[in-house]
């Protein structure tokens, strides 16, 4: 068999659970991961692109919107609930795909997971810094040098969090449900304050006529179409593919599962809860914002606030930066946490260095790869227009998305008989529809979006070529990575 295709052997991914593979602490509880899934998902999603996207693109239909993504998101859940439950691995798609396609298409998922955890990383941190300028500046406090300010908080959020997570995933963990009940409460007011305001003439018809736009066609789908256009069918899609941004997260559930107890059942739970209860808040949010005021009077900038202000409600303006605050950085907290175990396993395999799979044996968390990601993080937030970028994320995770679809077809066929904790109903039926699902979110981005990330691809092809296919675990005669009882990796 050609190197690059070669697989790792189920026995090995699975392994962690014997011992063989055994390095991090089992920590997490089934309750921990809905608070992690509710603590990455609800984010700049629901509190600015949910507005951003009904003000620009597609007007009241931005529920449809965000029912087109939720569901998409939940086919593509329950294919990673089903390979979890099969592989319950730090490396979640990454792995998956390692078994089942082999190294090279394991690498290529691997970066786009890079792509979307360490990207998100940076973007969430930068709309947080926003959030926390206007929040203060909400407050009644003069902010001399806004952009100043603004970057030197984008720094703070990235060292204190890159440090929890460095010092270990406990104090993670307590900080984590703290802060995601305090964001629940304050979506729970956006939803109790804004329902008496609901006028039903704000949603009007869901479907706004479509505007030609002088533009030229942006997304693939409208180049097929030769015509650009805001608002209409093409905008409900469009919009569809921004707003999947809000649901990424339920698959970062899946990189906990070397740390959650009796994983094979927790993990798909964990994650299927946590995404249910992430939808109903979104459409919840998206209804009560649609409902108090027409679509074209939503501010592109702090929409959630701008609705409550124009029903009178101004002071809903603090209670939502609160919640903006607290619920962004408990996103960038997750992230970094899933973004440490992609790594982590990918350098547990050697196809990264293998010396960033080590794991502190003061603190038990693989701190030194967890420092190289926060810092990553800061050059990123810092010095690229990683906003204008974030469909990269989106594009990154639809593209896992599709191959765990896939995966689980496959897997069914070649492997009928490995231990499965959950899967997925009427199978091959519903994994092919998380495909179609997910390569009809993929023609809805924008064809800018699929250059860049043809090129960090290509990029990735050429560092795997260069290290990763030469230096994998599989490419040396002996038996895979050992742990030692420190969890220090020996080759
Ligand atoms: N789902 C996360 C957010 O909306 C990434 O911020």
């Amino acid at each position: 068999m050609s190197t690059i295709l070669r697989k790792l052997p189920p026995t090995e991914a699975t392994g962690l659970r014997t011992g063989a593979r055994h390095s991090l602490a089992e920590l997490y509880r089934p309750a921990d991961l809905v608070v992690l899934g509710l603590g990455v998902m609800i984010g700049a999603g629901i509190f600015s692109i949910a507005g951003e996207q009904a003000a620009t693109t597609a007007g009241p239909g931005v529920i449809i919107s965000f029912m087109i993504a939720g569901i998409a998101c939940l086919l593509a859940c329950l294919c990673y609930a089903e390979l979890s439950s099969t592989m319950p691995t730090s490396g979640s798609a990454y792995t998956f795909t390692y078994v089942i396609f082999g190294e090279v298409w394991a690498w290529i998922i691997g970066w786009a997971l890079i792509l979307e955890l360490q990207f998100a990383a940076a973007v969430v941190a930068r709309a947080w810094g926003a959030i926390a300028v206007g929040a203060l500046t909400n407050f009644g406090l003069r902010v001399p040098n806004a952009d100043l300010v603004q970057d030197l908080l984008v720094v703070v959020i990235l060292v204190l969090l890159t440090g929890i997570v460095a010092l270990g995933a406990r104090i993670g963990l307590r900080a984590l449900w703290v802060m995601v009940s305090a964001k629940l409460l304050a979506i729970g007011a956006v939803i109790v304050v804004g329902l008496p305001h609901i006028d039903v003439a704000n949603f009007g018809e869901f479907y706004v006529p479509p505007k030609t736009l002088d533009a030229a066609p942006a997304t693939v789908l409208e180049i097929f179409y030769g015509e650009s256009q805001a608002f209409g069918w093409f905008g409900v899609f469009a919009a569809a593919s921004a707003i999947a941004f809000a649901y990424i997260g339920f698959d970062i559930v899946a990189t906990s599962a070397e740390e959650t107890v009796n994983a094979r059942r927790a993990v798909p739970r964990g994650m299927i809860r946590s995404l249910v209860i992430a939808t109903v808040v979104y459409l919840a949010v998206a209804l009560v914002m649609i409902g108090m005021v027409s679509y074209t009077r939503i501010s592109e900038v702090g929409p959630l606030a701008s609705a409550f202000r124009a029903v009178g409600e101004g002071w809903m303006a603090h209670v939502i930066d609160a919640g903006a605050v607290l619920g962004l950085t408990t996103v960038i907290l997750v992230l970094i946490v899933g973004q440490t175990r992609v790594l982590f396993s990918m350098a547990r395999d050697g196809l990264i260095p293998h010396g960033l799979a080590s794991v502190s044996r003061r603190y038990h968390t693989p701190t030194r790869v967890t420092l190289v990601i926060g810092l990553v993080a800061i050059v990123l937030a810092e010095f690229v227009p990683v906003i204008q970028m974030r469909e990269l994320v989106v594009i990154g995770t639809l593209f896992a998305f599709a191959f765990v679809a896939a995966g689980v077809i496959v897997m069914r066929r070649r492997m009928p008989d490995l231990e499965r904790g959950f899967r997925v109903p009427l199978s091959p039926l519903l994994p092919a529809l998380s495909l179609v699902a997910t390569l009809w979110l993929l023609v809805n981005l924008r064809v800018l979006t699929w250059a860049w990330f043809a090129l960090w691809m290509a990029f990735g092809l050429v560092v795997y070529l260069l290290y990763g296919r030469r230096h994998s675990l599989l490419a040396s005669p002996q038996t895979p990575a050992r742990t030692t009882p420190h969890g220090r990796h020996r080759r």
